[in-house]
C-alpha cells in the first residue's frame, strides 16, 4: 500500500504558492510511491481563485496527487497534516515598514500556531515562509507548544541558493561544486552569507575565489539585498525562486545532507553559537533524511563574521521584542 502524506499549504492563491503546490503534487518532493493530499488554505476573498488552481492541479493528471482541499478554514488546512507550508502572509506596502509588517502578520501566525498544535499530526514539520519568516515562526512555535519546538523551521534556502549560485558564477563553476556554504541569522539583509567557511571543487572558497574585497564588498551585500534587487528589477517579489527554496528544504529534510556538506536553515535555537534559546536563527545544518535538522558545531567564524552575526542577531533580537506581546511564555 502505498504512504500518504497531508501538506497543507497557507497563501495557496499566491505567487509563490502557485509554484510551490504543482512541484509538492507532482511526486518530485516525496517520490513516485508516496501520495500527496495538499490542504490549501486561502483568505475567502481568494478562495475563487484557489478553486482554479484546484482545477488545474486535477488536470495536470499526477499520479502522485491524491486529493487537493481548499478552505478558509485553518483548523480543516491543518487537519492532521505531516508538513505544514506557511507561506500567507501580506506584503509590505508602500512606505511601510519592516517593524510595520511584523505587527501586520504578527497575529495570522498566532492563530495558525494554535491551530496546527490543535490539529496537525503527531508528526508534523511546519516551514515558515511568510515575511518576517524568522520571527512569524517564532510566534507560531510560542503559540502551538505542543509541537515540539524542533519542528518549527523558517526559510533561509532561497538566500543560501543565492549565495550558491553567486560563489559559482565568479568561480566559473557549476553550482553542485559549491559546498559548506551558511546563512547565518535572519532572513532579511542582515543574514550573514558565510563564505569563509564554503568550498568549492572541495578548497576553501577563499582559495578558489581570491579577491576577498569582492567577496566581503560585494558578494555579501549582493546576497543581502537579492530579494530587493528581484524586486527593482522585476516590480515584484521572488516567487518561483522562493518556492524552490522551500522545496528544497523540505526534500533535503526527507532525503538528508550529502556527506561532508550541509544546507542553511533557521531553526529554534537550542543556544548554539551563543544565540539565546528559542530564537529562530540561521544556521548551518545537516540532515540525515530522517525529518530532522542537527545544526552543525564547531564552524568558526572571523572578525568580519563575528560582526556580522551580532548584527543579524540583534535584528533578530529587536523582532522579538516587538511582538513580545504574541509570544505567550
Ligand atoms: P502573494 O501576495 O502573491 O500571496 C500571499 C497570499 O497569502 C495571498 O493569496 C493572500 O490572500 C494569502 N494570505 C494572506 N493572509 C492569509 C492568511 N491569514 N491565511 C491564509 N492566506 C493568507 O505573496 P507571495 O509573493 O506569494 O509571497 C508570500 C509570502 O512569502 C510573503 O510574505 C513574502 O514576503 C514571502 N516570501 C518569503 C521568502 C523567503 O525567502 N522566506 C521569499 C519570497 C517571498
Amino acid at each position: 500500500m502505498s504512504k500518504v502524506v497531508r501538506v497543507a499549504v497557507t497563501g495557496a492563491a499566491g505567487r509563490v504558492s502557485s509554484s510551490l503546490i504543482v512541484r509538492l503534487a507532482s511526486g518530485e518532493v516525496f517520490g513516485p510511491e508516496t501520495k500527496v493530499i495538499l490542504q490549501l488554505l486561502e483568505l475567502p476573498v481568494a478562495l475563487k481563485n484557489l478553486e482554479g488552481a484546484m482545477y488545474e492541479l486535477q488536470d495536470c493528471g499526477f499520479s502522485t496527487l491524491k486529493d487537493v482541499v481548499i478552505t478558509d478554514d485553518a483548523n480543516v488546512a491543518f487537519k492532521d497534516c505531516n508538513y505544514a507550508l506557511l507561506v500567507g502572509a501580506a506584503p509590505r506596502g508602500p512606505g511601510e515598514q519592516r517593524k510595520d509588517l511584523i505587527r501586520k502578520n504578527g497575529p495570522i501566525f498566532v492563530g495558525q500556531g494554535q491551530a496546527i498544535a490543535k490539529n496537525a499530526a503527531s508528526d508534523v514539520r511546519i516551514l515558515v515562509v511568510g515575511n518576517p519568516c524568522n520571527t512569524n515562526c517564532l510566534i507560531a512555535y510560542k503559540n502551538g507548544k505542543d509541537v515540539p519546538a524542533d519542528r518549527w523551521h523558517a526559510m533561509t534556502r532561497l538566500d543560501h541558493n543565492r549565495a550558491v549560485s553567486a560563489l559559482a558564477a565568479k568561480a566559473g563553476v557549476t553550482n553542485d561544486a559549491v559546498t559548506c556554504v551558511t546563512i547565518w541569522g535572519n532572513h532579511s539583509n542582515t543574514q550573514y552569507p558565510d563564505f569563509t567557511n564554503a568550498k568549492i571543487g572541495g578548497q576553501p572558497a577563499t582559495s578558489v575565489i581570491t579577491d576577498h574585497a569582492w567577496l566581503e564588498n560585494t558578494f555579501v551585500p549582493n546576497t543581502q539585498d537579492r530579494g530587493k534587487f528581484i524586486i527593482d528589477t522585476t516590480k515584484v517579489s521572488s516567487s518561483f525562486s522562493a518556492a524552490n527554496g522551500a522545496i528544497d528544504h523540505i526534500k533535503t529534510l526527507v532525503r538528508g545532507t550529502a556527506a561532508g556538506d550541509w544546507t542553511s536553515a533557521a531553526v529554534v535555537s537550542k543556544g548554539e553559537y551563543g544565540v539565546p534559546a528559542g530564537l529562530v536563527f540561521g544556521y548551518p545544518c545537516t540532515a540525515s533524511g530522517d525529518n530532522n535538522w542537527k545544526v552543525v558545531e564547531g564552524v568558526k567564524l572571523d572578525a568580519f563574521g563575528q560582526e556580522k552575526f551580532k548584527k543579524t542577531l540583534d535584528e533578530l533580537l529587536q523582532e522579538q521584542e516587538v511582538v513580545k506581546d504574541l509570544l505567550p511564555s
